[in-house]
């Protein structure tokens, strides 16, 4: 109890003279008042209570400071912590000072490990500074600068943006670094590029082809007249076979051609159940996967809603997929067929997926081409692919392709569910 008293003694000792001098309290708090000394025992009844009054009230003002400044660090803290991408203070030599949640969550680290840490190291997880990071150009030209960084960020593209930030001298001391995730928009640049060159050679090759079947049909239609009259086994026989072969070879690459062209009318399209229509096509790769060897493996989910497509277009994909995926096991291997329902997104996904040779990144980048192909001559157009992207994409739907070298490949496709 004495110990109580002498405290609050000699706080009112310390704060009363410039309490006392001030009628009207005014918070300058850094401010120091020289008033002369006057002894507490002095004071009459009424000096004393208006003494407590101010200091009451000067306690009340620094309660609210108090509280103005824990609620200035609580909406700092929760602004930066509410944005979505990755947001964090930088030193010049890449050290964390502060980092939002976003940066934690990409950086799959806890936040509280995040400070103190070499940004590439937390974010990117790499022992040097991420390829073209815009930091050091930012605190060098003292202004903002923003790159695409040249690595991905588990398996994500990002656009780092480095503010430089002064302190109150005006001397650089640190920068914002603030990543934006730019995978989509890169996806969706290349689908518009995809699409325009398919457009463009779609309207060529349609043409091509119209004007070709034609004369085509008249060349077979001959050579098969003329077989009628030439005698079995004779040298003009065998030649004409020949003629008809090669004819009927290049028929069939104007149908594929004369069907990449084609743009399907909505009104063609029906409701199409895909797990249904995945089982109807294995009969046409079960030779295939007879002779190569191949454990054929179906992973239909049940609950997958149907899509609007038109079925026989819709088959053609998943031939094309499932023959492609055999050709890529000339040894064996195994070919996984399966299906899901993607609820938030409301899409039917359909994946392929084998373990075949797989593909280097150049000829991944191109495998949507048209007539783009590994094939030897003769055996393959290159067209299967570009009609499969041109046939999902007027179902509204996405192709997409995961493939490494040596391990293995998965097509998948997404179509809106109805
Ligand atoms: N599952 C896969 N694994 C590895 N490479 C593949 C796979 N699917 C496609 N490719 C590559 O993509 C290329 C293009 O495929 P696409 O189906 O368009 O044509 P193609 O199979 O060569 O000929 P076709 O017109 O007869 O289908 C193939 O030549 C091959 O290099
Ligand atoms: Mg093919």
């Amino acid at each position: 109890m004495p110990g109580r008293f002498i405290l609050t003694f000699l706080a009112i000792q310390h704060v009363k003279n410039p309490l006392l001098s001030q009628s009207v309290a005014t918070p300058h708090f850094t401010q120091e008042e020289k008033t002369p000394e006057v002894s507490l025992s002095r004071l009459s009844k009424g000096e004393l209570s208006s003494l407590c009054k101010n200091l009451h009230k000067k306690v009340r003002e620094l309660e609210n400071l108090v509280q103005v400044v824990s609620r200035g660090k609580y909406t700092w803290e929760s602004t930066f912590d509410a944005i979505a991408e990755p947001v964090m203070i930088v030193s010049p030599d890449y050290k964390v000072e502060r980092a939002n949640i976003a940066t934690a969550r990409v950086g799959k680290r806890e936040i509280t490990k995040v400070a103190g840490q070499k940004c590439f190291e937390v974010f990117a997880h790499r022992n040097t500074p991420c390829e073209n990071c815009p930091l050091t150009k930012a605190i060098g030209g003292g202004e903002l600068s923003r790159a695409h960084l040249g690595n991905k960020i588990h398996t994500k593209d990002f656009e780092a943006h480095a503010y430089p930030l002064y302190d109150e001298k005006g001397k650089l001391e640190s920068a914002v670094m603030y990543y934006r995730d730019i995978t989509e928009e890169i996806r969706l640049k290349e689908e518009v590029i995809q699409q325009e060159k398919m457009a463009a050679i779609g309207m060529l090759a349609g043409g091509v082809a119209h004007e070709v079947n034609n004369p085509l049909g008249g060349v077979l239609a001959f050579t098969q007249l003329l077989l009628q009259k030439t005698e079995k086994g004779s040298e003009t026989y065998e030649d004409l076979v020949e003629i008809e072969h090669a004819a009927t070879r290049c028929k069939k690459i104007v149908q594929e051609l004369l069907d990449f062209s084609r743009i399907s009318k909505d009104r063609e399209k029906c409701p199409v159940y895909v797990n249904m229509l995945l089982e109807k096509v294995t009969p046409f790769v079960q030779m295939e996967i007879r002779s190569l060897n191949i454990d054929l493996q179906f992973d239909l989910s049940p609950d997958v809603p149907p899509v609007m497509a038109i079925s026989n277009r819709l088959q053609q994909v998943f031939l094309n997929l499932m023959t492609n995926a055999c050709h890529a096991m000339p040894h064996g291997g195994k070919l996984l067929v399966s299906t899901r329902f993607d609820k938030k997104a409301g899409d039917v996904l359909i994946a392929v997926k084998d373990t075949g040779v797989g593909m280097p990144k150049e000829i991944k980048e191109r495998v949507f081409e048209p007539f783009f192909t590994t094939k030897d001559p003769g055996k393959g157009t290159g067209l299967g692919l570009s009609i499969s992207f041109r046939i999902v994409k007027e179902n509204n739907g996405r192709i997409e392709v995961d493939s490494h070298e040596g391990k293995g490949s998965t097509f998948t496709i997404r179509l809106p569910a109805i």
